[in-house]
């Protein structure tokens, strides 16, 4: 590969744009409505597990094949195992594709509740789930009547072009200053905003369910959402690891790097549940109602909105502002990384133009996203799939299927990826990688830990678990279990 390829400038810039890419609406958006919905607590312990023993293999291995094969998702497993193997990248670049096209549609989403927050104009409104109808369906408003156009087109348009922008700079200049900005913002915003929810009435009982584990809650489903959760929060099982390990120097530590970025994730997405039940425990006791936590997607689309109204106009401003704000920057330094995986597959692969490849995958990635951006209500059919392969009554929209779809081609890519590694790159040529730039690893417990979990946890459980995962979602868990 050529040396123009691109580098992080060290370890720290490294750390800062693969967190940045873990970070994201997967930790603010997804994990508290997670939570809420599989019992708080018991879910944060079922997905500390699966971090501990599933996802940090699988991202330590992920950070090696690409720093030793230095190139692209493709061309790393081509390089080390054989073009057949490349196509185990192929399919991570699809699936980050697809993460793009959706996630750019729920980003553009975050950055218009910004608007609307900042201008003031939703905190008058009485009916917030009715806001959220109209406002995800809000395509092309451009005579809107609150000051500006509310257009999911124009939106969705600029958080994709934003991402573009940032990744035709390169690694260093782009990718690695933005997130070297956006991720040190991001922890000031989230911590000012869990200071200011713990001094709310009710306060405690939403840290109460948050953090003491009523096990009765416990059911299969959690575990399933767990995972399923935890691959996506730390953005595995598609080649976005391998990626930007392979912009890694030789000399930078490997398997501290993954502890650190997996700390970093972890940590977010547990400081966002700590954010956001304290506030919902606090609506339930201003509304005397008990089922909030339990919204689901629309949690932080309606449910803190009506928060945010309740703190006065002035408050509700510069909390809610700060909050969706947060919620774009977590998002743009995933886009980000989402967008780079294609685009280096392009670079290093088929030795294209980097500029000329970031517009023209931003352009389809965006077409792609329009079904899912109209899939809300717009087009009933895409609302209701006629032929939504899953079980479940109520038939769901488009966005939801491709979501339900990537989250299961992470654990299956995952999987893939610790076989690759233990039967045909081999888990020596790892450890190898790993030793380059960390002296003590060789007499190591962790080299035994990694060795273990990757030749025999990872393959088996991930294996099991993807298959009851499928049958799952396409037979439902009631007929299974
Ligand atoms: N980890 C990101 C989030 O939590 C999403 C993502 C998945 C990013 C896969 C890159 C790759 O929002």
């Amino acid at each position: 590969m050529s040396d123009n390829r691109g580098n992080f400038s060290g370890r720290i810039g490294f750390i800062l744009a693969a967190a940045g890419s873990a970070v994201g609406l997967g930790n603010i958006w997804k994990f508290p409505y997670l939570a809420g919905q599989n019992g708080g607590a018991i879910f944060l312990l079922v997905y500390l597990a699966c971090v501990f023993l599933l996802c940090y293999p699988v991202m330590v291995g992920e950070i090696a094949i690409g720093r030793a094969a230095n190139s692209d998702a493709n061309g790393s497993y081509t390089k080390l195992g054989g073009k057949r193997w490349g196509a185990l990248g192929t399919f991570g670049i699809l699936a980050g594709i697809f993460i793009l096209s959706f996630y750019n549609v729920v980003a553009g989403w975050a950055f218009g509740y910004f608007l609307h927050i900042s201008f003031g104009d939703l905190l008058n409104e009485t009916d917030f789930g009715g806001f959220f109808g109209a406002f995800v369906n809000d395509i092309m408003d451009v005579s809107s009547t609150k000051g500006f156009a509310s257009s999911n087109l124009i939106f969705s348009a600029v958080f994709m072009a934003l991402t573009a922008i940032i990744v035709s700079q390169g690694v260093q200049k782009g990718i690695e200053a933005a997130n070297k900005i956006m991720m040190p913002a991001l922890y000031v915003i989230l911590i000012g905003i869990i200071i200011y929810s713990l001094t709310l009435p009710n306060a405690m009982s939403g840290v109460k369910f948050y953090l003491i584990p009523d096990f009765s809650e416990f059911r299969i489903q959690t575990v399933f959402d767990g995972l399923k959760q935890a691959f996506f929060s730390l953005s595995l099982g598609m080649g976005c690891l391998i990626t930007y390990g392979s912009y890694l120097k030789k000399t930078d530590n490997i398997s501290k790097s993954a502890a650190i970025i997996s700390i970093a994730d972890t940590s977010v997405a547990f400081l966002a549940g700590l954010m956001v039940f304290p506030l919902v425990h606090f609506l339930q006791w201003k509304l005397q109602v008990d089922n909030v936590a339990t919204a689901g997607p629309p949690l932080i689309f309606i449910v803190l909105p009506q928060i945010f109204s309740e703190m006065g106009p002035l408050l509700g401003r510069i909390v809610g502002g700060s909050f969706f704000l947060l919620v774009c920057f977590a998002a743009l330094t995933s886009t980000i990384s989402l967008l780079e995986v294609p685009v280096a597959y392009f670079v290093d692969s088929k030795k294209m133009p980097r500029k000329t490849m970031v517009w023209v995958l931003a352009g389809v990635v965006f077409v792609l996203g329009l079904p899912s951006m109209v899939s809300q209500g717009m087009v009933p059919l895409l609302n209701k799939l006629p032929f939504y392969p899953f079980i479940g009554e109520n038939k769901q929209d488009w966005l939801t299927f491709v979501a339900d779809m990537c989250d299961i081609s992470l654990v299956i890519g995952g999987c893939l990826m610790s076989i690759f590694i233990s039967r045909r790159w081999k888990i020596e040529n790892m450890h190898a990688e790993i030793e380059l730039s960390d002296v003590g690893y060789s007499t190591s417990f962790l080299k035994k830990y990694l060795t273990f979990t990757i030749t025999y946890i990872a393959p088996t459980l991930l294996g099991v678990l993807s298959v009851l995962v499928i049958l799952e979602k396409f037979f439902g868990l009631s007929n299974l279990i």
